[in-house]
């Protein structure tokens, strides 16, 4: 039986600025004080370095995204060696936000990944099917084929971390049910011990999608989850602290 440290990601998207930057001093303080669960925020690519100052250790801080290719000709983009300089020591690639909005295929996604393990970086990848998915009973082939497509073949450095966040869940309130969750953890955990072995039971699933104070508990007694990733409910220390406590009762 592998014990897996919960993990409560702060996905912060497009969100945030220096003054917000006094939120991570309550949440350092409730990790530090939680034991036993990691805890980890990505504001955007101009907040991490004073967020890292801010952190004081406590709390990992990470990117949203980050380019597959070390420097180069790439306008607007952020290699994770620009990343790791910051003091980011997390990646979320392939998020559905940037698989809708960058167009971002799994195989992109795969590079982005391979670069942020290669930095040794805990790398979340995310997958998630679309309501149209769920409705046509495709959800688990199409998060099958997601993985397949998205997720390096090996490597050395670094932690690799899934996030299964439905997009339907997405900042809508509609969080998955406990059953609709456990369903797609198991499938994903089958895949990654398939894939993997040993090193695949290890590897932690986050659940993301709507998760708040009143429903981290129900997620976090689930089989297979191993934490969540949080967009809305980790901009604040009040919305955001609860959860880290909940994934510490778990
Ligand atoms: P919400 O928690 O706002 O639904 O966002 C989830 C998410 O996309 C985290 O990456």
């Amino acid at each position: 039986m592998h014990v897996r440290r919960k993990l409560v990601a702060g996905n912060w998207k497009m969100n945030g600025n220096l003054a917000q930057l006094a939120e991570l001093h309550a949440i350092a303080e409730a990790a530090r004080a939680a034991g036993g669960v990691d805890v980890a925020v990505c504001p955007p690519f101009t907040l991490i370095a004073p967020a890292v100052t801010r952190a004081g250790g406590a709390i990992v801080i990470g990117a949203q995204d980050c380019h597959a290719e070390e420097s180069g000709a790439h306008t607007g983009n952020v290699s994770a060696a620009m990343i790791k300089e910051a003091g980011g020591r997390m990646a979320i690639v392939g998020h559905s936000e940037r698989r809708a909005e960058q167009q971002e295929s799994d195989v992109a996604v795969r590079g982005k990944a391979v670069a942020a393990l290669r930095h040794g970086f805990v790398t979340i990848v995310c997958v998630g099917e679309s309501a149209l998915d769920r409705a046509a009973g495709s959800h688990v082939d199409v998060v099958e084929r997601q993985l397949e497509g998205s997720l390096p073949d090996s490597w050395e450095e670094g932690e690799l971390v899934l996030a299964y966040e439905p997009i339907w869940a997405i900042g809508t309130g509609n969080v998955a049910t406990p059953a609709d969750i456990g369903e797609m953890h198991a499938a994903i955990r089958r895949h990654l011990v398939g894939r993997f072995g040993d090193s695949g039971q290890r590897t932690r699933i986050l659940y993301g999608g709507s998760v708040k104070a009143d429903n981290a508990a129900e997620i976090f007694a689930v089989a297979d989850v191993d934490g969540a990733l949080v967009g809305g409910a980790s901009l604040t220390a009040d919305l955001f602290v609860p959860i880290i406590e909940a994934a510490a009762r778990s």
